[in-house]
């Protein structure tokens, strides 16, 4: 079938099932085009806590098809690819974080959204890229912190907010290997072109950048500027196509990763991401499956973490 049918198809089989399509802005042009909602992960939590579908598609990776399970748990949730999952969120095993967790008895387990179920499980609060800084600064002045798993967002949100906190020390393969030569190559050959950066990029990245933000705060930045004419984005490559629509004339930049031996793939897209095709959506729509479990009692106790986020965003 072309993409054309499919996505007609799609729509179709959503409407007859009362299915919601929601999408990451990192998922290809094709996937969001058909979508009933694209958001980063904190707009797809919350648009799945006030669904009234009864089957969520969750066009993205686990661990966020996983959160929409969890604050849904007697819809139907479905991925279209259950190895869609997440470097970061693998860096930071269960067992490990309780360990971690044995050895700072006094302290609040802030957990990024990018994390399993079983993470969330033994997390105090967990945290998105738009809302790390408004938690973290609401938490009492002198209450540790334990933040995990992203190093670089946790550095970055230690130097906004000024509090120590020990940090795991995970990053997303992505984000982590933007070149920073390629980047000053660029700011010299663009010289008014704002870098836009996602705070999972390392410190050299985030140093250049003159505005930090989750993928909708760096849309949003675009939309707020339709008058500039170029933008450097320093994230995954998906969301230019957003950015794109919402700017056409604009010249959307992406730096480019560094060619790091051994890497198949030198591009800045989270190959993750890019497993949902729409034939693999379609499929996944007609056939009620691959469909998201988590045991109830892991998502019991990994709901409160994560409505506490909810309810403080
Ligand atoms: P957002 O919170 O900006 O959606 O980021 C999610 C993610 O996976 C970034 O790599
Ligand atoms: Fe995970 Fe990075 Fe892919 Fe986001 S871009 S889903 S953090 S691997």
């Amino acid at each position: 079938m072309t993409n054309s049918k499919l996505a007609n198809a799609i729509r179709q089989l959503a409407k007859q099932k009362r299915a919601v399509i929601m999408a990451h802005y990192y998922q290809r042009p094709e996937v969001q085009e058909v979508a009933d909602f694209i958001g980063d992960s904190l707009a797809l939590a919350q648009q799945a806590a006030k669904t009234d579908a009864d089957i969520i598609v969750l066009c993205g990776v686990h661990f966020m098809a996983q959160t929409a399970k969890i604050l849904c748990p007697t819809k139907k949730v479905l991925i279209p690819d259950t190895a869609a999952g997440c470097s970061l969120a693998d860096s930071c095993k269960a067992e490990d974080l309780r360990a971690w967790k044995n050895e700072h008895p006094n302290h609040t387990i802030v957990s990024y959204v990018n994390t399993s179920a079983d993470v969330k499980a033994l997390t105090d609060i967990v945290v998105t890229s738009s809302n790390a800084l408004k938690i973290v600064q609401s938490l009492p002045a002198d209450q540790p912190i334990l933040f995990g798993p992203d190093q670089n967002l946790g550095r970055y949100i230690s130097q906004m907010t000024g509090r120590e906190m020990a940090i795991w020390n995970g990053a997303c393969h992505v984000h982590s290997r933007f070149s920073v030569e390629a980047l000053i190559a660029l700011k010299h050959q663009h010289p008014d072109a704002p870098v836009l950066a996602h705070p999972e990029c390392k410190q050299a990245i985030l140093t250049l950048a003159n505005v930090i933000g989750s993928t909708q705060a760096l849309l949003n930045y675009v939309k707020q500027h339709p008058d500039t004419p170029e933008f450097i984005i320093a994230t995954e490559t998906g969301v230019l196509h957003e950015m794109q629509k919402a700017c056409p004339e604009a010249n959307f930049i992406p730096v480019p990763p560094e060619m790091t031996e051994g890497l198949g793939c030198a591009c800045n897209e989270c190959e993750y991401m890019r497993m949902v095709t729409l034939d693999k959506l379609y499929n996944c729509l007609r056939n009620e499956s691959p469909e998201v479990i988590v045991p109830d009692s892991v998502a019991r106790q990994a709901l409160v973490p994560i409505q506490r986020m909810l309810d403080l965003s």
